[in-house]
């Protein structure tokens, strides 16, 4: 009997350890997803972010190892990254979005915008916003976006031959202008108070990305918190004024913008006021780099600007403007934003979470964990884009998508009826400033630059991009 007991107390220690030993990860993670140790409690992978340069290049490496779905650790949060149509499918339907990884942006946009609102006053914010984004609505836009792509093209056209036009500022004077008239209703008076603006908002948001790699919170009376501090409030109050504009003078006509459809919705201004900054953040850094990226590969791919140049003048003439009726008959346009989509990967990624334990691949993951969506890596993924890095819009055809699934080509998000609410207006207006800008000019690159690009929440180039531009015959 005691022979027995001692058996079998021995291979109950030797199951509990072959247990332990086997699913140390499993057990520590409370998941059987595959992924990185922490290499310390308190950081978890963070050093492993900072070493792959940003968190997309960090996910490239961690789906390359470990595969679609993968785990890693921000800190003490564990944190599973999805990487496949599949996979996205079976997260299709949710909603909520993990504010954790989006705190570093709060100082900027608030605490109480859209970006953290989950649930049901999530759902009713889209819903009561979303109007402004309907096919109906966006027919009112296009007279204010030609407004500002005519401005463009006179800017252009006093440009003496060979000068060299640093490209990502007049886009984001562009996108900026684009946004505030069309969503806002006003516009800065002059452009010396865009460039201020652009130069402080650049400040803001490179020290927000820079944060996103090194958590690590700079003293209060240290300049870099200081120059943070200030340039963020001359950001906050210039977008204010608008506001303030819009609420003291109201709409000159019968149209409902969707300033009026936030204001309408909230009691409280302060959630207003953040609202409203954080569709104008969404609507021109976004589209200013959309514009900027694909300037560029045109740039550096004649062969694909004769083409779209060939188009536009197909379906427009010399004289046609780009409307609601003809926009989508710009077919080889639409693929080359497609493809400068996919090729800069113009928003890496985007992330939910449930307050329920939930299944995913197979794999348990455990309530609130964030699960991030590597839309990047996706757009990257060889097996799906052959030569990803290649530019080739022809990818994109209706006979070459055909058998690709669609959520492979998830650039502005794909879940929860919470994709980019913007992604009709970001078409329409990269649409016209490309199609009257290519009709009209021939844009060449200026030699000698070496073209980087730096992945934070959304892709720009390391540094300016300098283009020429010669008017067409
Ligand atoms: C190149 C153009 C754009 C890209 C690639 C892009 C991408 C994205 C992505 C990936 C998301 C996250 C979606 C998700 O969580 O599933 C998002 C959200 C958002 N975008 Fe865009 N976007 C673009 C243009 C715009 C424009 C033009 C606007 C405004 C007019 C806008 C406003 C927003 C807002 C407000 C959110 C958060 C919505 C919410 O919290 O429900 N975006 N965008």
């Amino acid at each position: 009997m005691l022979a027995f007991l001692i058996f079998a107390a021995t291979f109950v220690v030797v199951l509990i350890i072959a247990v332990i030993y086997i699913y140390p990860k499993s057990s520590a993670k409370g998941t059987t997803v595959p992924g990185l140790s922490p290499t310390t409690t308190e950081d978890g992978n963070l050093a492993d972010i900072r070493r792959a340069g940003s968190l997309h290049e960090f996910l490239m490496d961690l789906h390359q190892q470990f595969g679609p779905i993968a785990s890693f650790w921000m800190g003490p949060q564990l944190v599973v990254s999805i990487a496949s149509a599949e996979l996205f499918k079976q997260h299709q339907n949710v909603f909520d979005r993990p504010p954790e990884l989006f705190r570093l942006f709060e100082p900027l946009i608030g605490a109480k915008c859209i970006q953290y609102a989950n649930g049901g006053d999530g759902r009713a914010r889209r819903t009561a916003y979303d109007k402004s984004f309907s096919h109906e609505e966006l027919k009112m836009y296009y007279p204010n976006l030609q407004k500002v792509t005519d401005g463009l093209v006179n800017k252009w056209s006093s440009m003496v031959k060979e000068e060299h036009i640093p490209l990502g500022q007049y886009m984001f004077a562009f996108s900026i202008k684009a946004a505030l008239i069309t969503l806002l209703g006003d516009c800065f008076e002059n452009d010396k108070e865009i460039l201020s603006f652009k130069t402080h908002y650049d400040l803001v948001w490179s020290e927000m990305e820079h944060r996103l790699a090194d958590p690590t919170i700079p003293d209060d009376d240290s300049p870099r918190a200081k120059t943070f501090s200030e340039s963020r409030k001359k950001v906050i109050d210039s977008v204010m004024k608008s506001v303030e504009h819009r609420k003291k003078h109201g709409s000159k006509s019968e149209e409902h913008l969707l300033i009026d459809r936030i204001l309408d919705h909230h009691t409280d201004i302060d959630v207003g006021h953040s609202d409203c900054l954080t569709y104008l953040v969404g609507g021109f850094h976004t589209t200013g780099n959309l514009l900027t990226w694909a300037f560029y590969f045109l740039a550096t791919h004649q062969d694909i600007q004769e083409k779209v140049f060939k188009e536009v003048i197909k379906v427009l003439g010399q004289d046609d403007t780009v409307e609601h009726h003809n926009l989508n008959d710009l077919k080889y346009l639409r693929q080359v934003i497609d493809e400068t989509l996919r090729c800069a990967v113009v928003a890496p990624w985007a992330a939910r979470f449930q307050d329920f334990d939930s299944e995913l691949g197979g794999h348990k993951i455990p309530k609130n964990t964030p699960v991030i969506h590597a839309l990047g890596v996706m757009l990257q993924d060889e097996t799906v884009w052959p030569l990803p890095n290649k530019f080739d819009p022809d990818r994109l055809s209706t006979e070459q998508s055909k058998g690709r699934p669609s959520l492979a080509f998830s650039p502005f998000g794909f879940a929860g009826k919470r994709i980019c609410p913007g992604y009709r207006f970001a078409y329409v207006e990269t649409t016209m400033c490309l199609a009257t800008l290519i009709r009209k000019f021939k844009v060449n690159l200026v030699e000698g630059q070496v073209v980087k690009p730096e992945f934070g929440l959304v892709t720009h180039p390391v540094d300016e991009i300098w283009i020429t531009v010669s008017k067409r015959k």
